[in-house]
């Protein structure tokens, strides 16, 4: 079986165990991008047809909200804080400084399909800002350096 059917079934799957809860949209959404790490963009037909909406209503309750993606995340996502603490404790610099040290924007994935970069609005470590979070693991007080020597760490034993 290919990727993308693989990827067809568990979307299939999905709907179909969620489509009778009431406002089954969301929770299916949640339940294919935990499991698939994104929303497909060939989930969107699927979808529509289990809830009777039109493609166009489905997606745009995926791009209305930010946190669901329709591209495969990288090997590891880094969420950049980017709330108030955050931001008073040098936010904006290190952002431009990760942006520009792995070359993509928010919501993108670097090229070789190691990094994925998404904001995130506080991670409850404020008291160490700025703030990132890498898989499981948070870090404080990150400058641009510590954010070189993890990033390094991490595509060294890559
Ligand atoms: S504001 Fe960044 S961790 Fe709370």
């Amino acid at each position: 079986m290919t990727e993308s059917s693989t990827m067809q079934v568990t979307v299939q799957n999905i709907t179909t165990s969620l489509k009778d809860k009431p406002g089954a949209l969301l929770p299916i959404l949640h339940a294919i991008q935990d499991t698939l790490g994104f929303v497909p963009d060939e989930s969107i037909p699927t979808i529509a047809k289990a809830l009777n909406l039109s493609r166009a209503e489905v997606h745009g309750v995926i791009s209305f909200y930010h946190y669901f993606r329709n591209t495969k995340p990288g090997k590891n996502t880094i969420h950049l804080c980017r709330a108030e603490s955050c931001q008073a404790m040098g936010g904006k610099h290190l952002e431009n400084h990760v942006k520009s040290r792995l070359g993509i924007d928010f919501h993108e994935t670097t090229a070789d399909g190691q990094f994925s970069l998404e904001p995130v609005y506080c991670l409850g470590n404020c008291a160490c800002s700025p703030a990132m979070q890498i898989g499981t693991e948070i870090y404080g007080r990150v400058s641009t350096e510590s954010f070189d020597t993890t990033i390094n760490e991490i595509e060294a034993s890559a």
